[in-house]
């Protein structure tokens, strides 16, 4: 079975759709742990409630950097998890070196726009903001750049004239949910 690591800094609606996928055969696949920058974030307690382990990864005080200490021991303990594949679900830094050597072309990530348009944050405000006709999300394998990874999946969702940022994002949110988990398996077939 197809063990997981799940990185989230926020909400963790997106690993609640993985688990849902795993809990009702759709995806073959374990959580092994549940890590976040965060420790209000809702995804530890989503984690907690599913009886899955959790732990914090200590930034050492910095907002957005993901310092290099961190990231070693981010790896260390994914890999002491026996974690195969990493998602990064609704995570706020941007992943480097050492983590991505831990697990290269393993690391995945949901951002919400369909690149490369709109990399990095608030990719739906930007469309609204912009007359967009169409958004959506992309599932990538994440390299060292900001949203640049090879694309493994990608779902289109298109703008209503009445859209606002917040009815944008939860209709592609509603994707999200969708593509992860088959992006998922996807990968674990490569
Ligand atoms: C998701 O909409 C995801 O696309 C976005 O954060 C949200 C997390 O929601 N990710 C990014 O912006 C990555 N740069 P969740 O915590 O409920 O899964």
């Amino acid at each position: 079975m197809l063990r997981l690591g799940v990185l989230g800094s926020g909400s963790g609606s997106n690993m609640q759709a993985i688990l849902d996928a795993i809990r009702e055969g759709r995806l073959d696949a374990e959580i092994v742990l549940v890590l976040s920058d965060n420790p209000d974030a809702f995804i530890l307690q989503r984690a907690r409630d599913a009886d899955l382990p959790t732990a914090l990864i200590d930034c050492r005080g910095f907002a957005q950097k993901f310092p290099t200490a961190a990231q070693q021991e981010t790896a260390a303990a994914l890999q002491a998890a026996g974690a195969e594949i990493i998602c990064l679900a609704g995570f706020m830094r941007l992943v480097k070196r050492p983590l991505l050597d831990a697990f290269p072309r393993r690391i995945l990530n949901i951002p919400p726009s369909l690149l490369p348009a709109y990399p990095g944050l608030h990719a739906w405000e930007q469309a609204v903001a912009d007359g967009a006709t169409e958004s959506g999300c992309t599932v990538h394998l994440v390299d060292d750049g900001m949203d640049t990874g090879p694309i493994i999946a990608q779902a289109r969702v298109p703008l209503l004239p009445t859209d606002t940022p917040a009815t944008l994002h939860a209709r592609i949110q509603i994707e999200e949910h969708r593509l992860y988990p088959e992006a998922i398996k996807m990968v674990a077939q490569t």
